[in-house]
C-alpha cells in the first residue's frame, strides 16, 4: 500500500472510531440533559409557532379594495380581519393557492384561487385573488354580488405544488396560461422582480378576446421596466386583433419556438382543460422529460361527460350514497355527473378539501360499497390508498349506489 493512501486509511480508521465513540456517548449525554432540564413546560416553542404561520389551517380574512380588471374579472385584495385570531398572513410559494370557505345559501363550499400577489406582499400584509365571473358558476356570481369593501372571508393556509423550485428546475421558465391561469404567473412575475425567485419568465397567454386580456398594462409595464426577465405574448383566438405584437390562433409548437428554447426551460402550464389538452399535444413534439412540463391542477373537472372514458350510460341517473361520519350515517342523494364532494356538501356534510381537483388528499375517505368513476387526470391517490380503497370524493363520481367513510373538518 502505497504511503498516501496508508494515510487516507488511517485518517478513514479513526473518523470511524471517533463516530462509534460519539454514538456510545449519545444516551448517557441525553439523560445529562433530562436530568437538567427544568421541569417547567415549554411555554413558547418556535418550530411549532413557526410551522403554525407558515401552515394556519384557517386564515381569517377582510376585502379591503376590490379592482376591476377586465369585464368579468376583478381583483380582491385580503387583508388579516383585525377582529379574528389572524394576525399576520401566511408566507406562500409564487404558484401556491389559497382554499376559500364560503357559507352560500346555508350550504359551506370551498373553492381554490391562486394567490395573484407575491410572497412578499404577504409580509406587507396583504394577497390579491383575481377571479373571473364563470357563466355557470354559482360561487362566482355570490362574490360578484356579495363581496365588497368589508366584507369578511375565511381561507385556508397556502397550499399546492404548481411553484418554481430551484433544485429542480430550469431557470427559464416558460409559463403557458389561459384565461384567469394567468394568476400565478402574475405572483411568480412579481417575485422573480423583487429577487424572491431567480429565474426569467417568457409567458405565452391565450385568451379569446382583446377584452378579456388581464393583467394587460401591468405585464406589458414589467416587460418594458425588466426586459430581461419577464416577456409576455398574447396569444389569441378571435378574428379580429388590434394590439400589437400578438399572435393569432393557438399556443403551437411553431410559437413556442419562436419565443422560446423549449430544451432550456421548464414549462408551467395553468388554464382550462381544452388548453391543456391543445397544448400538452404540442409539447409532446419536443419529446421533453416529464419533469420539465408542470400543472397546476386548478380546481374541479367543469364537465366530466367530456372524459372519453365516463359511463355515459349513467349520465342521467342520481344514485344514493350511504354516508358514514363519526358515529353518524345518513343516506343522501347523488347526481352521478357532480362529483360525490359537491353530493355532500349540498347535503351539508363537509368533508375537509382544499384543491378540489383529487392533489391535496384532504378529502380522503373510504369507499365501502358501490363504484365510482374517478378521471384519470385527477387520479393522485397513493398505490397503499388505491388496494385499501381509499378515493378523493372531489375527484369521484358516483357510477352505482355508493357506501363511504368520510372525515369530519375539525
Ligand atoms: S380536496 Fe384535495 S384531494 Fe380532494
Amino acid at each position: 500500500m502505497s504511503k498516501e493512501n496508508e494515510e487516507k486509511l488511517n485518517v478513514t480508521v479513526k473518523s470511524n472510531t471517533k463516530d462509534l465513540f460519539a454514538f456510545t456517548k449519545l444516551l448517557p449525554n441525553r439523560k445529562k440533559r433530562i436530568e437538567r432540564a427544568s421541569s417547567e413546560p415549554l411555554r413558547e416553542d418556535p418550530i411549532t409557532d413557526l410551522a403554525r404561520k407558515l401552515h394556519p389551517k384557517r386564515q381569517f380574512l377582510v376585502i379591503d379594495e376590490v379592482k376591476e380588471e377586465t369585464k368579468s374579472t376583478r381583483t380582491f385584495k385580503l387583508v388579516p380581519d383585525p377582529d379574528s385570531e389572524t394576525k399576520e398572513l401566511a408566507y406562500f410559494r409564487p404558484g401556491h393557492y389559497i382554499s376559500l370557505k364560503v357559507d352560500l345559501e346555508g350550504v359551506r363550499i370551498t373553492r381554490p384561487y391562486s394567490i395573484a400577489s407575491s410572497p412578499k406582499d404577504a409580509l406587507k400584509g396583504f394577497y390579491e385573488l383575481t377571479i373571473r365571473k364563470e357563466e355557470n358558476g354559482f360561487l362566482t356570481h355570490f362574490i360578484w354580488d356579495k363581496w365588497k369593501v368589508g366584507t369578511k372571508v375565511e381561507s385556508s393556509g397556502p397550499e399546492g405544488f404548481f411553484y418554481f423550485e430551484g433544485l429542480r428546475d430550469l431557470t427559464q421558465i416558460v409559463g403557458i396560461a389561459g384565461g384567469s391561469g394567468i394568476t400565478p404567473f402574475r405572483s411568480m412575475a412579481k417575485a422573480i422582480i423583487d429577487g424572491t425567485i431567480d429565474a426569467k419568465l417568457t409567458l405565452l397567454y391565450g385568451s379569446s378576446e382583446e377584452d378579456d386580456i388581464i393583467y394587460y398594462d401591468e405585464f406589458k409595464e414589467m416587460e418594458k421596466i425588466y426586459p430581461s426577465k419577464i416577456k409576455i405574448i398574447h396569444v389569441l383566438s378571435c378574428d379580429v386583433v388590434t394590439q400589437e405584437g400578438c399572435e393569432k390562433g393557438f399556443i403551437t409548437k411553431e410559437i413556442i419556438e419562436k419565443y422560446c428554447d423549449a430544451n432550456s426551460s421548464t414549462f408551467f402550464i395553468c388554464g382550462p382543460q381544452i388548453m391543456y389538452n391543445f397544448v400538452e399535444e404540442e409539447l409532446k413534439k419536443f419529446n421533453l422529460p416529464v419533469k420539465r412540463i408542470r400543472r397546476e391542477a386548478f380546481g374541479e373537472v367543469k364537465d366530466i361527460l367530456a372524459h372519453p372514458d365516463f359511463p355515459k350510460e349513467v349520465a342521467e341517473k342520481v344514485f344514493k350514497i350511504k354516508i358514514h361520519i363519526g358515529d353518524m350515517t345518513k343516506d343522501i342523494p347523488a347526481i352521478a355527473t357532480e362529483s360525490v364532494l359537491i353530493a355532500l356538501e349540498r347535503a351539508n356534510l363537509n368533508p375537509p378539501s382544499k384543491c378540489r381537483s383529487g392533489e391535496c388528499g384532504f378529502c380522503r375517505s373510504l369507499l365501502i360499497d358501490g363504484k365510482v368513476y374517478i378521471n384519470p387526470v385527477s387520479d393522485w391517490r397513493k398505490a397503499g390508498d388505491k388496494k385499501f380503497n381509499y378515493f378523493h370524493p372531489c375527484a369521484s363520481y358516483p357510477i352505482t349506489n355508493l357506501e363511504i367513510n368520510i372525515p369530519r373538518d375539525l
